[in-house]
């Protein structure tokens, strides 16, 4: 709820509030913190004289690099925002970017409040506009820039927000990873005096080495943001010599260059920004505020299928019999969709060809729609790869149309995976995918689509679009697509991929409900990724998978509960050849299944707690605890299995203290039952149990360099405590 008293604005959500002062020419943050009871007349005091401003423009009065940057036709780079005027405006619609919203009752009592801002030589108008929603303590955030003078205007940089607090000692957390393989793994630089931190991504997509989602992190307080958008973006946090921390979040100045003639608007992405007084905090209301403002569709809280995937179980080598013998297996152990991978469509037998040639490569499925038909007489559901942005030379869509391809005329472009990307940004190429994608959709009448993207921009370049405008121009014609797609097809749920989860952000998770997580599907990367995924992302939306040991990628071997444990904190399913399990293994992956299908609600919906810090701790987990906290499953973790961990505790989170539970550990394939006891919930979260659990794993052969696992259930008793 936002009110207003004198000058000021109080933006309240349920635990949070913000205040802004707006008069007399400017705007400034006063507060953002936990939330305050009463509208005070008395803000003014609180008022940081140096200014702790919504925006920040060159020429003005101080020297740090503002956030937003210009050229204007009068060969000048100045622009003196001053205050005009606030409103309450509907949340202005950004498509086709996406952005977060609200249906039923939140959607009356959702407000938006506009800080408008002119300068009088340009006249330049600047718009500042802060979401509040009833059930969310995230705030969203966008800004617009509209030319109503006649000078030409080049917009270099528009943040999408600019957060300032008066406080210093943060540490900036930014999810990063070195390329393909490791995505989200978090890091924290303490950010001194002076000192700026970035993380950003230049190559067109959101990217495997940097995630939108940071944090600004200090004992008792943490400021989280993140960005609805999949292209470049760009998080910048400085702390300045007067006390101040700024954090700027927007569309990667690098390279961007918009032209505003006169009467143009352009409006940014949308940011969204969350305070908590701890990490577990801050996840819990980006969690929340994903579920319910940026998930959407018939899937958005559905419960999702147990899948079985053919990439790692087959990879390009592959016939309509290793298929169905494959999806034989799956239905016997209780598998729900099958989805097949890369590889069914054109002359695709390896990496280097077929690309755009969306139609059936009859010899290897025997034909899309029969192979379709038989997965499903299985009982399974069917589902199917596609990789819409690309396009492959070797191709016959690249014989008839080379000029759909994104190269640059005169230059040789540069091959990844062999392939070329499609020039998103022209509308005849947007219109063709949608086309072909969607009767791919209707032949074989998939019921799951998973759309990868497996390589990164390095000649960006369209006829049509400005040098600095076209990243940008291709991202909205990403979103085009997908919004038309997603649209025709209701009832499918998609899954966004990007060479693993190189493109893992609320821009997706706007169309699609989940993503897959990563490519390293062994548990103990996984651990790292899931862990690190888990700061900005609720776990339904992390697509997970049990594979083959030893792993493909690292090869670490893990003990299939183990592999099991991992994977089942998310969207679950098994890519591994089901066929070539002993018989052993397939009862133990039924079990599983049936676990798993038992539980999933709470696995995939639950409160999602991470158990010490997978990134510093040996002993680590992830609990997810009911709404009612009657019910949760929590799994343990170790690294390493050396002396001083035996005797290490790991304390839960998310439990009703004043209950007592029954815990139990899941049984084991490996090791019997294991022992049930009642312990209160208090202790549970203070004590917490012994990692020595970890040590009984009688299959020790199995492991190199693995991970230790347990997994353990809580029921809450009748049993009152004394
Ligand atoms: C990359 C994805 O992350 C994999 O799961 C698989 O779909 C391959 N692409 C197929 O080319």
């Amino acid at each position: 709820m936002i009110r207003k008293k004198g000058n000021f604005y109080k933006l309240d959500t349920p635990n949070t509030t913000l205040v802004l002062k707006a008069a007399n020419g400017s705007a400034e943050y006063v507060y953002y913190g936990k939330r305050l009871k009463s509208l005070e007349n008395d803000y003014e005091r609180f008022v940081f004289r140096k200014g702790l401003s919504p925006f920040s423009s060159f020429g003005e009065d101080e020297q740090r690099r503002p956030g937003i940057s210009l050229s204007i036709s009068d060969g000048s780079i100045t622009a003196r925002f001053k205050f005009k005027r606030a409103k309450f405006v509907e949340k202005p619609d950004l498509s086709p970017l996406p952005s977060s919203y609200a249906e039923g009752e939140s959607r009356y009592a959702s407000q938006t409040l506009c800080l408008e801002f002119t300068d009088e030589v340009t006249r330049l108008k600047l718009c500042t506009y802060y979401t509040v929603f009833a059930d969310s303590d995230v705030i969203s955030v966008s800004t617009s820039l509209h030319n109503s003078g006649r000078r030409e205007v080049t917009i270099h940089s528009l943040p999408s927000l600019q957060f300032e607090t008066l406080s210093t000692g943060y540490s900036f957390v930014n999810f990063c990873g070195w390329g393909w393989g490791n995505e989200r793994w978090k890091k924290s630089t303490h950010l001194s005096v002076g000192m700026k931190a970035v993380n950003e991504s230049v190559v067109g997509y959101t990217s495997h080495t940097a995630n939108p989602f940071v944090m600004l992190e200090k004992e008792g307080s943490v400021y989280a943001f993140n960005l609805v958008y999949s292209g470049n973006h760009k998080e910048c946090a400085e702390t300045d010599c007067v006390g101040r921390t700024r954090m700027l979040i927007g569309i990667n100045d690098y390279a961007f260059a918009y032209k505003l003639c006169s009467g143009e608007s352009f409006y940014t992405p949308e940011a969204v920004m969350t305070y908590a007084e701890d990490t577990d905090g801050a996840s819990a209301n980006m969690h929340a505020f994903t579920a319910t403002h940026i998930l959407r569709g018939k899937w958005k809280n559905k419960e999702r299928p147990v899948v079985v995937n053919n990439w790692e179980a087959t990879y390009f080598n592959f016939n309509k019999e290793k298929l169905l013998a494959l999806a034989d297996e799956a239905a016997a152990l209780g598998v729900e969709t099958f989805v097949l991978d890369d590889g069914w469509f054109g002359k695709r037998d390896n990496d280097d060809s077929s690309l755009g040639d969306w139609f059936d490569y009859k010899e290897k499925t025997g034909g899309l729609a029969l192979l379709a038909d038989e997965v499903r007489g299985r009982g399974l559901k069917f589902g199917i790869w596609v990789e819409p942005e690309m396009i492959s030379e070797k191709s016959e869509l690249y014989e008839k149309h080379p000029e759909y391809a994104m190269k640059i005329p005169g230059r040789e472009p540069l091959r990844h995976r062999h392939q070329l990307m499609l020039n998103f940004a022209d509308p005849k190429v947007q219109k063709y995918i949608v086309r072909v994608i969607s009767s791919v959709i209707s032949e074989c009448k998939a019921a799951y689509v998973k759309w990868d993207f497996n390589r990164f921009m390095t000649d960006p370049f369209g006829s049509e679009q400005r040098a600095g405008e076209y990243i940008h121009e291709y991202v909205k014609g990403l979103y085009t697509v997908m919004g038309k797609i997603v649209e025709k097809f209701p009832n499918v749920l998609f899954e966004g991929c990007a060479g693993g989860g190189g493109r893992y952000d609320l821009g997706i998770l706007c169309f699609m409900p989940q993503i897959w997580t990563s490519d390293f599907t062994d548990a103990r990367t996984r651990l790292w990724t899931q862990s690190g995924t888990s700061y900005g992302y609720p776990q339904s939306t992390m697509s997970c998978h049990v594979s083959a040991s030893p792993n493909h990628q690292t090869g670490n071997r893990t003990p299939l509960e183990t592999r099991f444990n991992m994977a089942a904190f998310g969207a679950f399913g098994y890519e591994l050849d089901l066929t070539k399990l002993t018989e052993r293994e397939k009862g133990t992956v039924k079990a599983q299944i049936a676990f798993y299908k038992k539980h999933r609600k709470l696995l995939q919906f639950g409160s999602f707690y991470r158990l010490g810090d997978a990134f510093k701790d040996n002993a680590t987990g992830f609990i997810c605890v009911s709404p009612d906290k009657a019910k949760a499953i929590a799994m343990l973790c170790i690294r390493e299995k050396v002396r001083e961990v035996e005797e290490e505790r790991l304390c839960l989170k998310g439990l009703d203290r004043e209950s007592t539970y029954l815990v139990s550990y899941r049984e084991q394939d490996n090791y019997g039952d294991g022992e049930k006891f009642l312990v209160g919930g208090d202790l549970l979260e203070e004590a917490g149990l012994y990692t020595s659990e970890l040590f009984a794993d009688k299959d020790i052969e199995a492991s190199a360099n693995p991970v230790f696992t347990r997994m353990i259930l809580l029921e809450k008793t009748r049993k009152k405590r004394v």
